[in-house]
């Protein structure tokens, strides 16, 4: 015969065909998982119709975002979450809350922490001036105030950065832990697992890859990869100091080290291989 192997290689190919079916297959089971476990409150839409829950006066202490005592009226979030249907069954020790911001900034926290730290949702601020709703916030130089919502603990110290003090809140999402965030995972990569780390903790909550995460700043991954069109050490000093790169940058200097970028940068290059599928 003159293609000895060539049955051989037949089978090899129809066995990867398989194997790649069966990922694809997996991935769309755990997005249905997902979606079937998820809630989204949209809270300007909740308090146009009737507000959920008593409305308190509360005081917060040392606001991290305005820096000095603050009250606020406010409604209790969990009486917000028991108002919603599907909320008993939900498993609550494998759930995490997203918080949606206007600028499209998604911070995110354990469920279950979120629970224990009697949450508010302040809509209005009482130190306001006459005929403004909210006293003014200046951050990097910009004027900005907190409306629609903030998310307040009166009882919760402001230094434990495990709470999440999202302003200009819009809405709230209760998603599974790790389903989908393992899409993102780097299952097949050990090199890439410490930038996958980094990402989630740094970078997550403002970008998105394949479509997952903060619209703030742009989706790092699809169609084209950052690490398609940046220059590879240029990309790294760019994470670690963006104002040196763009004058008047919104992306914040976030105190990484150059092995932490180096490591982030790894771990895209990896996601560049695995994009979604449009
Ligand atoms: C608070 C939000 C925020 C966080 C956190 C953040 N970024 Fe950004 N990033 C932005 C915004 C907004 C831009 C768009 C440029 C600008 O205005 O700053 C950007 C731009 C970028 C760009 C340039 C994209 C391009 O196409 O040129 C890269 C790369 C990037 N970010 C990577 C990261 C990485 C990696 C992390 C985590 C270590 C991170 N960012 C954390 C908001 C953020």
């Amino acid at each position: 015969m003159k293609y000895p192997n060539f049955q051989l290689v037949i089978l090899i190919l129809i066995v990867c065909c398989l194997a790649s079916c069966q990922h694809k297959k997996e991935a769309k089971q755990q997005v249905t998982d997902y979606e079937q476990n998820s809630i989204n409150i949209d809270l300007v839409a909740l308090f146009e119709t009737a507000k959920q829950g008593k409305d308190t006066v509360i005081t917060v202490v040392e606001d991290p975002v305005y820096h000095k005592m603050k009250k606020y009226k406010a409604v209790s979030a969990l009486s917000i979450l028991n108002n919603v249907e599907r909320f008993s069954k939900i498993d609550i020790a494998k759930t995490k809350i997203v918080f949606e911001c206007k600028d499209g900034y998604k911070p995110e926290m354990p469920l279950q922490l979120f629970l224990t730290a009697q949450p508010f949702i302040a809509y209005e601020d009482l130190d306001a001036t006459e005929g403004a709703k909210w006293e003014t916030i200046i951050k990097n130089g910009n004027k900005m105030d907190a409306a629609p919502f903030y998310l307040v603990y009166p009882n919760a110290s402001p230094k434990d950065s495990r709470y999440k003090w999202p302003y200009n809140l819009i809405g709230i999402k209760l998603e599974p832990l790790s389903s989908l965030d393992n899409v993102l995972y780097p299952k097949d990569d050990q090199k890439s697992i410490v930038g996958y780390k980094l990402f989630q903790k740094y970078c997550i909550t403002c970008h998105a890859i394949n479509d997952i995460g903060g619209t703030m700043g742009p989706e790092l991954n699809y169609p084209k990869s950052v690490t398609e069109y940046w220059i590879e050490d240029q990309l790294v000093k760019y994470i670690i100091d963006p104002t040196s790169f763009r004058h008047k940058v919104k992306m914040p200097k976030l105190e990484i080290t150059k092995k932490e970028s180096e490591e982030i940068v790894v771990y895209l290059k990896y996601m560049c291989r695995h994009k979604k599928e449009n």
